[in-house]
């Protein structure tokens, strides 16, 4: 089969992450007799520099016409001066409202060769594995009236929190769904004992919750769920947040995999899905060849898996990133002290050599 995927390249490490990922899903169409297509766009920092904008309205438009999206991180302190409206970030928050995305699926799984990589006790995070569900299109990301008003002593600034019945209902009830395929025990987490729009969500949520008796359900408060994801992290099964919560619990979350390098991403809701890594472009260590470019690649897996329903293919991915680590290839974020990294090529490389279609 030919598949057409738009390619957002990024910023930062990016590129490097991307070429990587491209290079494996190469291997996967070489094995399982499939054509990707890539179209390359522009958006984020480098379609700023190109076309002060950084979602140029032909990128979206391309996107819009792809079967998949797969975007690397955007953004960098090159752009840290211009306004929030015109910022690299803006034009992440762009395609996903563009492209309809409301629902951010971030899983949180420990590969068994990680178990020292990561700062927290083996045995608290041995067998996590865990769905993150971020609302993605709405919340205090988007809501109105936001801004920065005023001069001097009287200048203030303003975002607003807004959650409606049918956003909470639908992304709630995609968390359901996906409990039923999984360990059925579904975590809603807000903010329900201060804020208004938590409260919504809190209700919505139990009301969705009795549509489906078959899965457990319970609501936690956003602090202690924080504490939690530390302290037990394996009670969690899918846990389901608003978009700030989400964005916050999932990079506590990527700590319990071991590295922020190897936590995937998979945004969905309308016609085209969108696949990113979940850290951000690391323009510090940019060229240097120490990225890991294993998040990206377990993205790649989830856009076989989501958009293109190739489950083979999508497990040969996962079984391939488990080989080489198991095998003791790390990159420089998850190496053990005194043991040697290879470069973000080298585990590319590496991956691409251990997709097998069995
Ligand atoms: C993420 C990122 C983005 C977000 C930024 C880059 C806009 O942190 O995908 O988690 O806040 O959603
Ligand atoms: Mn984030």
């Amino acid at each position: 089969m030919n598949f057409h995927i738009v390619v957002l390249a990024g910023d930062g490490i990016g590129p490097e992450i991307c070429e990587e990922s491209k290079k494996v899903l190469n291997r996967v169409g070489e094995v399982f007799g499939h054509k990707f297509e890539y179209e390359p766009q522009d958006a984020g920092g480098i379609a700023i520099d190109k076309y002060d904008n950084p979602l140029p309205e032909h990128t979206l438009k391309a996107c819009q016409a792809a079967q998949a999206v797969l975007k690397a991180p955007m953004g960098g302190p090159k752009w840290d001066k211009i306004e929030n409206k015109k910022r690299p970030e803006a034009g992440i928050l762009g395609l996903r409202k563009g492209l309809d995305l409301y629902a951010n699926l971030r899983p949180v799984k420990l590969f068994d060769a990680l178990k020292d990589a990561s700062t927290l006790k083996a045995e608290v995070i041995d067998g996590v594995d865990m769905l993150i569900v971020r609302e993605l299109i709405s919340g205090i990301y988007f809501g109105e009236p936001r801004g920065i008003h005023g001069e001097g002593k009287d200048r203030y600034g303003v975002n607003t929190e807004i959650y409606r019945t049918p956003e909470v209902e639908r992304i709630v009830g995609l968390a359901f769904e996906l409990a039923k395929l999984r360990r059925k025990k579904v975590t809603s987490v807000d903010k329900f004992n201060v804020l208004e729009s938590s409260r919504l969500w809190h209700d919505v949520a139990e009301e969705v919750s009795k549509k489906h008796p078959d899965v457990a359900f319970e609501h936690q408060i956003v602090d202690n769920a924080a504490m939690q994801l530390i302290l037990k992290p394996k009670q969690f099964d899918v846990m389901v947040t608003t978009n700030m919560f989400g964005d916050i619990l999932s990079d506590e979350a990527s700590m319990l995999t071991g590295s922020l390098g190897m936590l995937p991403s998979a945004s969905l809701g309308g016609k085209v899905g969108l696949y990113e890594p979940s850290h951000g472009s690391a323009p510090d260590i940019a060229g240097t060849g120490k990225a890991n470019p294993l998040a990206m690649i377990l993205s790649v897996a989830m856009m076989l898996q989501y958009s293109f329903k190739l489950l083979k293919e999508a497990a040969a991915i996962e079984k391939a990133v488990e080989k080489v680590l198991n095998d003791g290839l790390r990159t420089a974020d998850i190496v053990k002290k005194g043991e040697k990294a290879i470069s973000c090529v080298q585990m590319g490389d590496a991956v691409v050599k251990a997709i097998l279609n069995s």
